[in-house]
């Protein structure tokens, strides 16, 4: 089987991108396949502080691709699991590599190191470091919240990624609160469904407990058992092609209140 190669994205900041690709990253380790992580975010790195290796961080990508530094070199192995690798951004703002070699960099650390999945985080634009992290992939997870603005920004994610000849998209609403009533105008999740023109692949639920993790580095291996951390195995098992319903294994839901939240209430 051939190594899937991921962009995790959407053309705005502050969705989850990271956090999503970061988690995302560790279930699939922790689900038994290899993964590397890559931080393509050449503005301002930051999967190296949620994974919290930032003081391990010697060689970056770029280095890889432009300096003649082994790969070897450049990833760090994951103290959660021996299967997840990360190999972080530059530093400081950095100018995107050639996507060429890019993709070629990415393909021959892929080769050499037999991953079977590589997800690239990209930043919340649509600029030359997001061309350069879609050159190499070959699929697309885009990210939205349940804010218009964000809802917005998948649809226009679907298009720019379509541009650049990747096909295959799947939706995940990030950030769903089970907790409270719905507001009232806010978007269903088929309404974000019929305005991104996106399959689903997953719902990922609010949960306070991913930034105050992300604080000392920690992910969801520190939230066994919860819907959050469920939400995560879904999803990779869904990118495995296993069919998985949603919200399964979800504890303590309010169906009829999810519900309310799932389906359209507007008129057409
Ligand atoms: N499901 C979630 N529940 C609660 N907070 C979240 C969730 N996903 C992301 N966050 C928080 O939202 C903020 C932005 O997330 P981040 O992954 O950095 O977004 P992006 O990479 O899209 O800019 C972070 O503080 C992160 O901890
Ligand atoms: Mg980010």
């Amino acid at each position: 089987m051939g190594v899937k190669k991921i962009i995790v994205t959407s053309c705005k900041g502050g969705v989850g991108k990271s956090t999503v690709a970061a988690n995302l990253a560790l279930q699939l380790a922790l689900a038994g396949h290899k993964t590397l992580l890559v931080d393509c975010d050449f503005g301002i790195r930051s999967l190296d502080l949620i994974l919290g290796v930032e003081d391990r961080v010697v060689f970056d990508i770029r280095d890889v691709a432009l300096r003649g530094v082994e790969f070897s070199r450049a990833v760090i192995h994951d103290r959660r699991s021996p299967l997840l690798d990360f190999c972080a951004a530059p530093a400081g703002e950095s100018e995107a590599i050639e996507p060429a070699l890019f993709r070629t960099t990415i393909n021959r650390a892929a080769e050499e190191q037999g991953y079977e999945y590589i997800l690239l985080d990209t930043p919340g634009d649509e600029g030359d470091t997001f061309m350069m992290a879609a050159s190499a992939a070959e699929s697309a997870l885009i990210i939205s919240t349940m804010q218009p603005t964000s809802i917005r920004a998948a649809e226009r994610t679907g298009t720019a990624v379509a541009e650049v000849g990747i096909f295959s998209q799947r939706l995940i609403i990030n950030c769903f609160d089970f907790a409270s009533k719905p507001p009232p105008g806010q978007a269903s999740v088929l309404d974000i469904i019929d305005k991104t023109y996106l399959q689903l692949i997953g719902i990922i639920p609010y949960d306070s407990r991913l930034p105050e993790l992300q604080l000392k580095g920690g992910l969801i291996d520190e939230l066994p058992g919860t819907n959050t951390a469920t939400a995560f195995a879904n999803i990779a098992q869904r990118l495995a092609g296993k069919n998985v319903p949603l919200f399964t294994s979800f504890r303590g839901i309010n169906k009829k209140r999810v519900m309310k939240y799932i389906l359209s209430t507007r008129p057409v």
